[in-house]
């Protein structure tokens, strides 16, 4: 497909067919589970399971079959998973627009497991943890996890041309049929190009095991900055997707205004929600660059007046 929300939605059509055809969950009324805080995309069904409302409010009525429940909890998956017409389990490994929340360790395979023993398909969203950005080739990799769907964007290309893909194995892909699914440029041949090239890179620089030692030195360094200014109380990440936790209110502008302050100094990080600034910057940097960034952000707070 093209953008990541186009792959979400078709993961969404494939685990319900699959739901319909090969677990034999009564016509409409499959369902797929999603936690509190997604962010999956923009699309009318996607933005109809988010519970924020810059992102659904005026958009309705919303598509039905979802059930939200709080990330990082497998006692509330459990509890979900006990309705037979559930079909699938959509999750982000990392929570990045959430602003880069990290779940315990165990939570995805303990997920996966469950999903396993209860013939629910296990979706990873991975279109903005996929492809090296937290230090291994897929963030569920960390944790040894095989998703029974992927669904992948953004750096597919490298960033440079849209492109998306869901995978799965036959048993589950093979539901679609030929006119089934698709759009005008799914699958265009240059977009495929692209990807190719773009993942050749990724192996051939070596850039996950890049992403996995800059995000080690990058969280090591913010936490020495953290011990000498109270404005950030907290940096967290893997590889290089991290984020700063503010020390303010969550509708205060502060890390907006942090933002601005590091743009002047030449550093670009954008606030996801509430208070707290995400850093995903290109995989292939340098450790010298790395450090140039750690010292703007170290230099933006130290003269920062809220
Ligand atoms: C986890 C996740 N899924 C889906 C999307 C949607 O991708 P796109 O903006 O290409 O539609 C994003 C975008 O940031 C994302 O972070």
């Amino acid at each position: 497909m093209n953008t990541g929300a186009e792959a979400v939605e078709t993961a969404i059509k494939i685990c319900r067919k699959w739901a319909y055809e090969k677990k034999g969950i009564p016509e409409n009324k499959a369902k797929i589970i999603v936690c509190e805080n997604n962010f999956h995309g923009r699309t009318t069904t996607i933005i109809s399971f988010s519970n924020d409302p810059v992102a659904n409010t005026h958009f309705g009525p919303f598509t039905p079959g979802f059930e939200r429940i709080p990330y990082d909890d497998l006692g509330a998956l459990e509890e979900a998973l006990k309705d037979e017409n559930v079909a699938g389990f959509l999750v982000e490994p990392i929570q990045g627009e959430a602003g880069v929340f990290v779940p315990s360790d165990g939570y995805l395979k303990g997920a996966a497991r469950m999903c396993n023993e209860r013939n629910v398909l296990f979706i990873a969203d991975e279109v903005q943890t996929g492809i090296a950005r937290t230090g291994d080739l897929l963030a569920v990799n960390h944790e040894d996890v095989n998703p029974d769907i992927l669904i992948l964007g953004k750096a597919v290309s490298g960033g440079v041309y849209p492109v998306s893909a869901v995978l799965a194995d036959d048993e589950v892909m093979n539901v679609i049929g030929p006119g089934q699914h698709g759009s005008t440029f799914g699958g265009n041949p240059l977009a495929a190009k692209v990807a190719v090239a773009a993942l050749e890179v990724v192996k051939e620089e070596n850039l996950a095991e890049n992403a996995s030692y800059l995000g080690k030195l990058f969280r090591a360094e913010m936490d020495k900055i953290i011990e000498k200014t109270d404005l950030v109380s907290k940096v967290r990440g893997r590889g290089l997707l991290n984020a700063i936790l503010i020390n303010d209110t969550e509708d205060s502008s502060t890390a907006w205004d942090i933002c601005m302050a590091m743009k002047e100094n030449g550093l670009l990080a954008k606030p996801t929600h509430g208070n707290i600034i995400r850093f995903a910057p290109p995989l292939v940097m340098t450790e010298e660059q790395l450090l140039d960034c750690v010292a703007i952000i170290e230099k933006t707070l130290m003269e920062f007046k809220k």
